[in-house]
């Protein structure tokens, strides 16, 4: 089983960028605890961040029909990113939509989340634990 986990802007910023909202660890350490929760299971996980829409655009197209499933953060793209939203539309595979804080509880602007309308499910508000969350149940969901 492969599965794609895509983290779009600012996300690479995690650790340093507005820790009271989105917490003190970094990118690195969010892959350091997801590739532990895969450890000894039959499952490849890959990881993409970019800032750039048109390179996330380009990454979800290499994942058609090379990984089943894709747990996308798309930061500030998911609420407006039509592109993104395509690009996941064209993905055969199941996708979860995830978010580290809870977009519903802050700013009207962060409420409408476009790209999850392509999403089987979105998480928001757990922090490194919407990803694994995610994870999980896509381990349990695609055979
Ligand atoms: C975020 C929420 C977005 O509104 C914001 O632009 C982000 C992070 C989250 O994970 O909570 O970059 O996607």
């Amino acid at each position: 089983m492969k599965i794609a986990i895509i983290n779009g802007p600012n996300l690479n910023l995690l650790g340093t960028r507005e820790p009271e909202v989105y917490g003190s660890y970094t990118l690195k350490e969010l892959e350091e605890m997801l590739k532990q929760a895969v450890s000894g299971k039959n499952v490849n996980l890959v990881f993409f961040q970019s800032n750039s829409e048109g390179e996330i655009v380009d990454f979800i197209h290499s994942m058609i029909g090379n990984a089943d499933g894709i747990i996308i953060n798309p930061g500030a793209y998911s609420h407006y990113s039509i592109a993104i939203l395509d690009a996941l539309r064209a993905f055969p595979g199941r996708v979860i939509e995830v978010h580290l804080s809870n977009v519903f509880r802050r700013e009207e602007y962060r409420k409408r989340l476009l790209t999850a309308e392509a999403a089987d499910a979105v998480i928001a508000g757990l922090g490194f634990e919407s990803y694994l969350f995610a994870l999980f149940y896509l381990m349990d969901s695609i055979q």
